[in-house]
């Protein structure tokens, strides 16, 4: 199975790629995730990309195309993967669909998920540095503050700050969810309903995947 999840920030794309991998067992690779580990291991990659970030803005495409094709060129990615937050634009779903090649995606799912309830789910969100996600209500960690899976402190995403929300909800719309149309050309995409819980949502996907 190669698989896009595509949506809007915080719709739940990390959440359900975690647990629909784990299932598939497949490697969930997350383009947001890999540059978070660039920033904190302060490599030359890192720099170059912390402030885009901060404001919310894309990454070039160049920088996160290479990343993302040399990670899935890896060998646990040769029987299958789930991207989650590649491809954002039109130039980084090309890249995507050339390096394939006749090994073309299998689907791309799309979460449906209203505006309100992605403010709700991003101002609740908490995060530990190996990328664990948390909710302050819907899924809070068995101790306050640290995770369940490492032991390490959460903390708030700096671009998770209301005005950089912001930021990133007209940078989704403008630049990433025309690749609905472009995916839905190519008779691929699946449109899944994100509101409910965690395990009803993953059901879903695993149901539209034939699973
Ligand atoms: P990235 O990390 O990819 O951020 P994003 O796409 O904005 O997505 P999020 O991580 O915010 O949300 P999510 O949909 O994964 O939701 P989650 O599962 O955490 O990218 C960050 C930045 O990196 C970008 O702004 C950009 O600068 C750069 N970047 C990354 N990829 C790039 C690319 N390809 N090109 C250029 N730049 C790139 O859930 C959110 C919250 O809701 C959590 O608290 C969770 O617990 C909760 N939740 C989840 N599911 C449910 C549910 N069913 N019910 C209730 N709560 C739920």
């Amino acid at each position: 199975m190669r698989l896009v999840f595509l949506g809007p920030p915080g719709a739940g794309k990390g959440t359900q790629a975690a647990q629909v991998a784990d299932r598939l067992g497949i490697p969930h690779i997350a383009t947001g995730d890999m540059l978070r580990q660039e920033v904190a291991a302060a490599t030359e990659l890192g720099a170059e990309v912390q402030a885009i970030m901060e404001r919310g803005d894309l990454v070039p495409d160049d920088l996160v195309t290479d990343m993302l094709l040399a990670r899935v060129a890896r060998p646990d990615a040769a029987s299958g993967f789930i991207l989650d937050g590649f491809p954002r634009t039109r130039a980084q779903a090309e890249a995507l669909a050339e390096a394939l090649g006749e090994e073309s995606l299998t689907a791309v799912i799309y979460f449906d998920v209203a505006e309100d309830e992605i403010v709700r789910r991003i101002s609740g969100r908490r995060s530990c540095p190996h990328g664990h996600v948390y909710h302050v209500e819907d899924h809070p960690p068995r101790a306050a503050g640290i995770c369940d899976e490492d032991g390490e402190g959460l903390f708030r995403r700096d671009d998770d700050a209301e005005e950089v929300v912001r930021t990133r909800l007209s940078v989704y719309r403008e630049q990433t969810s025309p690749l609905v149309d472009f995916y839905e050309g190519q008779s691929i995409l699946r449109r899944l309903a994100g509101a409910g819980g965690r395990d009803a949502i993953t059901a879903r996907v695993l149901a539209l995947l034939g699973q």
